[in-house]
């Protein structure tokens, strides 16, 4: 009779003495030490319970190396034999969690999905910030006013890293930044801007303009400024408000604010999508005087 193949040492082999020991293998996707993996497809479920739970997922090498960089720690690893190697540095880094593999049909049945990127970590969240702290040394701030898409959050985290934004202010009513889509289509520069939820919205602003904000919300109205003529002022320290996809900025915002700031287009044309207004008016409104 051949010899049966033993397909777990071969794999523990292959990963060498350290990491090798370190693995566990899944056998099934009712495994509880793996309910940080559970049902990642279902996405009304995982909005509540990550944030509740303390735990966000990233996904790929390059999203959860970034995490890493940014001193998030991680809870476990999740993913296929095949993508070790790529990871073997990263795992290595981090002795003490535990690195769960099995065969892809094993993971697909636990997450709910292909997994593309092949490795996924479940990672705790970090300690929220204070807003007093993150504005004393801003001087460009986004406020997202109920942004509920998480493609257009993560767009948006990705426009203010590049674009000198430095944080980014979430209304109580807007999506989570670390829910696994968000931080994805941001290639992970939601662990690098910093950002704040607000605590409460518009009765947050008057925090803003004590701190020494203008505050400026986006939007085609009557009284709206055009935004190369806002840039020309330079002004110190400014706070952009940017609306929630279908409404646009809510009119009581519009009335307190300092000014309204709006992108011209041409004829015909109702409004940007929120993310590419962002990345216009992130680059436009940057802080010229150093
Ligand atoms: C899709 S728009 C909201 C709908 C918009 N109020 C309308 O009636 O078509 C979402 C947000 O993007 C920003 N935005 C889009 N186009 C803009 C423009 N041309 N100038 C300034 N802000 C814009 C605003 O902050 C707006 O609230």
């Amino acid at each position: 009779m051949p010899p049966v193949f033993d397909f777990e040492a071969a794999v523990r082999a292959a990963a060498g003495p350290g990491l090798g020991e370190r693995l566990v293998f899944l056998h099934t996707a009712q495994d509880p030490r793996i309910a940080d993996y559970a049902a990642l497809s279902d996405a009304a479920l995982r909005r509540q319970a990550d944030p509740a739970n303390g735990r966000y997922i990233a996904e790929g090498a390059k999203v959860i190396g970034r995490a890493l960089a940014a001193g998030h720690r991680p809870r476990s690893f999740f993913m296929a034999p095949k993508r070790l190697a790529g990871l073997a540095e990263v795992l290595e880094a981090h002795p003490g969690v535990p690195v769960f593999v099995g065969p892809d049909e094993v993971l697909e049945a636990v997450t709910g999905f292909h997994l593309h990127r092949g490795a996924l970590a479940a990672m705790h969240r970090p300690a929220p910030l204070e807003l007093a702290e993150v504005l004393r040394t801003a001087s460009r701030v986004a406020v997202l006013e109920d942004m509920v898409d998480h493609a257009n959050l993560g767009l948006i985290f990705r426009s203010a890293a590049a674009l000198g934004i430095d944080a980014v202010l979430l209304t109580p009513r807007s999506a989570d930044p670390l829910y696994r889509r968000a931080v994805r289509v941001s290639m992970g520069a939601v662990f690098q801007v910093p950002w704040v939820r607000l605590e409460s919205w518009p009765g947050d602003l008057p925090a803003l303009s004590a701190a020494g904000f203008q505050v400026a919300a986006m939007e085609l109205t009557d009284r709206a400024e055009r935004i190369d003529a806002v840039a020309a002022l330079d002004v110190p320290r400014l706070a952009l408000v940017l609306g929630t996809e279908g409404a646009g900025v809510s009119d009581t915002v519009l009335e307190a604010v300092d000014r309204h700031v709006m992108i011209p287009m041409r004829p015909g044309m109702d409004s940007l999508n929120v993310a590419a207004a962002a990345a216009v008016v992130f680059w436009e409104l940057r802080l010229r005087t150093p």
